[in-house]
């Protein structure tokens, strides 16, 4: 299978959204319009509670892992990223929610850790430290991403590099709202770490 093929297929499970699936078929709640709205594991959680929560991460990771793991089995690590950024893209913008979705890090998360599980385990360090210290997931979501970047560089391909600083920018992006909640204090914090 050629790498566009592998690329319109992984965007197109990437689109599928667990979070808004689950909600309406087993809770009957479109999880857009409770919490913070976001479609994502954390909205999940908040929403409709930790086993949903859990089956969601789980779910939206398997996006990012699908999408990245047989390119890097069959191909290459670079082949696994850029395969997966299209799992990311469409998480983020999806094709069955006219371009909109979730904030990108569960499925990253997938992403990084089938194409190199010392930097996931990396990331994942910094993320529960981030959210232990702060208890925000939002702010452990946007450090977590940097620090994936940063941590990208010494592994030496540009491409991955470059992948993991787009995928960087789009959490930074699409955190703006938890930002300003965040400044303002308004953010709401996990209980339960
Ligand atoms: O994974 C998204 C998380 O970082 C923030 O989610 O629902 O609090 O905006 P939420």
């Amino acid at each position: 299978m050629t790498i566009i093929w592998m690329c319109l297929i992984a965007y197109l499970v990437g689109s599928l959204s667990p979070g808004l699936l689950i909600g309406k078929i087993f809770f009957h709640k479109d999880i857009r319009n409770f919490g913070s709205g976001n479609l994502g594991a954390t909205n999940t959680f908040r929403v409709l509670g930790r086993n949903a929560g859990i089956v969601v991460t789980l779910l939206d990771m398997a996006k990012g892992i699908f999408g990245a793991l047989l390119p890097v089995l069959f191909h290459s690590e670079v082949h696994g990223i850029i395969v997966g950024l299209f799992a990311v893209l469409g998480h983020v913008f999806s094709i069955f929610l006219k371009f909109k979705g979730g904030k990108a890090v569960a499925t990253s998360a997938g992403v990084v850790l089938a194409v190199n599980p010392v930097l996931f385990t990396l990331t994942a360090v910094a993320f529960f430290s981030v959210l232990y210290a702060f208890k925000y997931v939002s702010l452990a979501s946007i450090l977590a991403s940097i620090i994936n970047f940063i941590a990208a560089v010494p592994f030496g391909d540009w491409i991955i590099t470059g992948i993991s600083f787009v995928i960087m920018v789009i959490v930074i992006v699409r955190h703006k709202a938890n930002i300003g909640r965040i400044m303002n204090h308004e953010e709401p914090k996990i209980k339960w770490m």
